[in-house]
C-alpha cells in the first residue's frame, strides 16, 4: 500500500510525535509499504501537500493540537483519503479534557472533581475555588503532562494556572487523586472494540511526568497490571465505554488512576492518537497480546476508514 505518515507538527508534543512518526515509518517500511512522510507544520504549503496526496491511506502520527484534535482529519475527509483512527468529532472532543468528562460521567465512569478557568475571564485577584488541595492544573487541551502543575497551596496554584494558560485558552483544575496510574489500550473496528491487557505504570519520579514518559528507563510498565481480575475487567469495560462514548474509531488509549484510598478507578482522559514511541504504552499493550510493533501498525492500517 502507499501510505502517507503525518508527524512532527507544531504542538508542544512535537518531539514525542517525531519519535512516534519514526516508529510508524520504520514499521511500514519493514512491511514493504511505500511511505510518503510529511512533517506536518500546519502551514499553507503543508496543507497543500496533504490536499494533493495521492496515497491509499494516511497514518496520523501527530499528537496534540493541529493533529490529534480533528483538524487534520477534516482536511482528509474533504479530499476523501481514508486515515487510521478517530474522525473529526471524536478527536476534537477527546482533546478537550473538560468536555469529554461529561460523556464519561454519563457512562457512570468516575472523574475527578474539576474547575475550569478561562483565559478571558480569569482574574488572579478574584480567583476562588471549592476544590481541596492538592490541585492538578493543566492546559485543557494538551498532552504528555506539558504545562502541568500539582499545586499544594494557593500561590503555586496561581502560578500553575498562569503556566497552563500559556498553552491553551482554558486551564483544567482537578482535585489530585493519589494512587497508581494505569492505562488501557483499545483496538478494533467500530462496535467490535476490545480492550488489551491493562498496563500499570510505575514512574521513577514521583509522578508520571514528561521525563518518566519519554526518558529510557523513566518508568516501568507491568503488563498485565498487578491487580485483581475483577478490577482488570472493570477497567477494560470502562475503557471501551469511554472510547465509544466519545465516538472513537480504530484505536485509543484510556488513562486512569486507581485511588490509594480505594473506590472506583478515576478516568483521566482518552488519547485518540496515543504515543507510539519506543517507551510508549500502547505498543507495550499490543506486545502483550502477541502483536509486535509492526504487526500492530499493520493491524491499525487495515482498520483505516472514513
Ligand atoms: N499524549 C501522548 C502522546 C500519549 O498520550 O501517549
Ligand atoms: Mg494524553
Amino acid at each position: 500500500m502507499k501510505v502517507a505518515v503525518l508527524y512532527g507538527g507544531t504542538s508542544a508534543e512535537r518531539q514525542v510525535s517525531l519519535a512516534t512518526g519514526k516508529g510508524i515509518i520504520d514499521a511500514l517500511q519493514e512491511r514493504q509499504h511505500e511511505v510518503v512522510d510529511i512533517d506536518f507544520q500546519g502551514s499553507r504549503s503543508c496543507i497543500e501537500k496533504v490536499a494533493n496526496l495521492d496515497v491509499d491511506v494516511v497514518f496520523i502520527g501527530l499528537h496534540g493540537r493541529l493533529g490529534e484534535d480533528g483538524k487534520v482529519q477534516a482536511i482528509l475527509d474533504m479530499i476523501g483519503i481514508p486515515y487510521v483512527g478517530s474522525g473529526v468529532f471524536a478527536s476534537a472532543l477527546a482533546m478537550n479534557k473538560h468536555r469529554s468528562k461529561h460523556f464519561f460521567a454519563k457512562e457512570g465512569i468516575r472523574t475527578a472533581k474539576e474547575h475550569v478557568v478561562d483565559r478571558n475571564t480569569y482574574d488572579s485577584d478574584q480567583f476562588d475555588t471549592d476544590l481541596s488541595f492538592p490541585i492538578v492544573v493543566k492546559p485543557n487541551q494538551e498532552g504528555s503532562t506539558i504545562g502541568l502543575t500539582i499545586a499544594k497551596d494557593e500561590e503555586t496554584l496561581k502560578k500553575g494556572i498562569a503556566e497552563a494558560l500559556k498553552y491553551d485558552k482554558s486551564a483544567l483544575l482537578e482535585e489530585f487523586v493519589s494512587g497508581h496510574e494505569v492505562t488501557v489500550a483499545v483496538m478494533g473496528e467500530k462496535y467490535q472494540e476490545q480492550a488489551l491487557p491493562v498496563v500499570e505504570i510505575v514512574p521513577k519520579n514521583a509522578y508520571y511526568d514528561y521525563e518518566s514518559k519519554y526518558a529510557p528507563g523513566g518508568s516501568e510498565h507491568y503488563v498485565p497490571a498487578r491487580i485483581s481480575e475483577s478490577l482488570t475487567k472493570q477497567l477494560q469495560e470502562q475503557a471501551v465505554s469511554a472510547h465509544r462514548a466519545l465516538g472513537c474509531d480504530g484505536y485509543s488509549r484510556v488513562d486512569f488512576i486507581l485511588p490509594s484510598e480505594g473506590g472506583a478507578p478515576v478516568i483521566l482522559e482518552v488519547n485518540t492518537l496515543p504515543g507510539m514511541t519506543p517507551t510508549s504504552l500502547y505498543p507495550d499493550a499490543a506486545r502483550a497480546v502477541g502483536l509486535s510493533y509492526s504487526d500492530m501498525v499493520e493491524k491499525l492500517l487495515n482498520m483505516a476508514s472514513h
